[in-house]
């Protein structure tokens, strides 16, 4: 067997949701705010039906995915969890009355962000007899999907007449959430709670409010409304810096290999493409059956480390699409067989997805999600 894994520790992922939780409720419980655990892009890397499963037995209210394909995986193993859908409803090749009543039949919860969507639906679900859930998107700024919020009243007004909708929820997401320079953050609150007012004073009442990703949740208080949606909280980091320590998180995975090949070469000797490493010294060389086609970035070439038996060793050369080398010395206590850890931490050694993102100048949520899907991931 490929001894290339995810190992993902469930009691972490429980560790994170309850300071999540505790945070966001006050250590006695206090408030009812509602949690939607984001599991898009496979749970950022995690494996989208375990991770789903856990967070609903830990009381999670809402699932949210990217798209309709995701939520349609999803439902095969969460049968009645409320999974909102953030993207847009692409129209589908099926027959548009065949497609509404799929969705309505995995009983999906759909962004609407433009009136197209919101007549679709209507029509279509009226048709089949049926309601449609929806939580209306609105634009403060990020400038992605949503109603731009300067015109929403207008467009929502319009929504309240679809008999064939029932509006459960309106959310905005944040541009710069994360960020010790709250003023954009706080000028997307005020334009969100501006419109909020406007649909109080007409009566139009939504019962969920959402807009806190991570980086709101820890940054921005009056972001909680009625439910928050965490997503990279929940594997065990945090959205940047400033906003470390805030609450008491413990990356969930750890990527793993195995040394499969060790030879020992002479001084000089050039170490895999492009001959970017040379030994100083006649040393052990360890091969490794992890690499770019796993999602361990190329990036990491020769800067990189791993940790084996608590002790790091650099990554020697070019990292290739399915090996990385490593330099294990002149003499060394590395044996075929020994595990290697890439990505997450051991008792001696952290390699968070968050460090190797400043090597790779990303963010750590890119680390993660390149996991490859041949990648094999362990629950433990
Ligand atoms: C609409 C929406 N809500 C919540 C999240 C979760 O974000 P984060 O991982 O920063 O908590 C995302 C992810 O990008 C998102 O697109």
């Amino acid at each position: 067997m490929n001894p290339t894994r995810a190992e993902i520790d469930l009691k972490k992922l429980e560790h994170n949701y309850n300071s999540i939780k505790d945070f966001i409720r006050g250590k006695n419980g206090r408030g009812k705010v509602k949690i939607c655990g984001v599991v898009k892009a496979n749970a950022y890397g995690h494996g989208i039906q375990e991770i789903s499963r856990k967070l609903i037995s830990l009381g999670a209210d809402y699932l949210g995915v990217a798209n309709y394909d995701e939520a349609i995986k999803l439902r095969s193993v969460i049968p009645d969890s409320n999974i909102l859908v953030f993207g847009t409803l692409i129209h589908s090749k099926l027959k548009p009355s065949a497609y509404v009543s799929k969705l309505l039949k995995y009983n999906l919860i759909a962004t609407v962000a433009s009136l197209d969507t919101a007549k679709f639906l209507d029509y279509y679900s009226g048709r089949l007899g049926r309601k449609f859930k929806v939580h209306i998107k609105i634009d403060t700024g990020l400038k992605r999907i949503g109603f731009d919020v300067k015109r929403a009243f207008k467009n929502i007004e319009h929504i309240f007449g679809y008999k064939n909708l029932e509006i459960e929820g309106i959310y905005t997401h944040f541009a710069t959430s994360e960020s010790g320079d709250k003023s954009f953050a706080k000028h997307q609150l005020n334009r969100f709670y501006d419109l909020l007012e406007m649909l109080r004073k007409a009566g139009m009442k939504i019962p969920i409010v959402h807009s806190a990703n991570s980086g709101a949740i820890l940054n921005i208080k009056d972001s909680f409304f009625d439910m928050v949606r965490p997503g990279l909280l929940l594997y065990g980091y945090y959205p940047s810096d400033d906003l470390r320590n805030k609450i008491d998180l413990k990356p969930i995975m750890n990527l793993k290999s195995k040394v499969t090949y060790i030879k020992r070469v002479d001084a000089n000797t050039s170490i895999s493409y492009g001959r970017k490493f040379f030994t100083d010294k006649r040393s052990f060389i360890g091969s490794v059956p992890i690499g770019y086609g796993d999602g361990y970035w190329r990036a990491f070439s020769n800067i990189g480390k791993a940790g084996i038996g608590g002790r790091l060793y650099p990554i020697a050369g070019t990292i290739t699409m399915d090996w990385l080398m490593l330099y294990l010395g002149v003499k060394s206590p590395v044996r075929i067989g020994d595990d290697v850890l890439l990505m997450g931490s051991d008792d001696e050694n952290y390699l968070g997805a968050d460090k190797l993102a400043k090597i790779a100048k990303t963010i750590p949520y890119e680390i993660l999600c390149a996991v490859a899907d041949r990648v094999q991931r362990v629950y433990i």
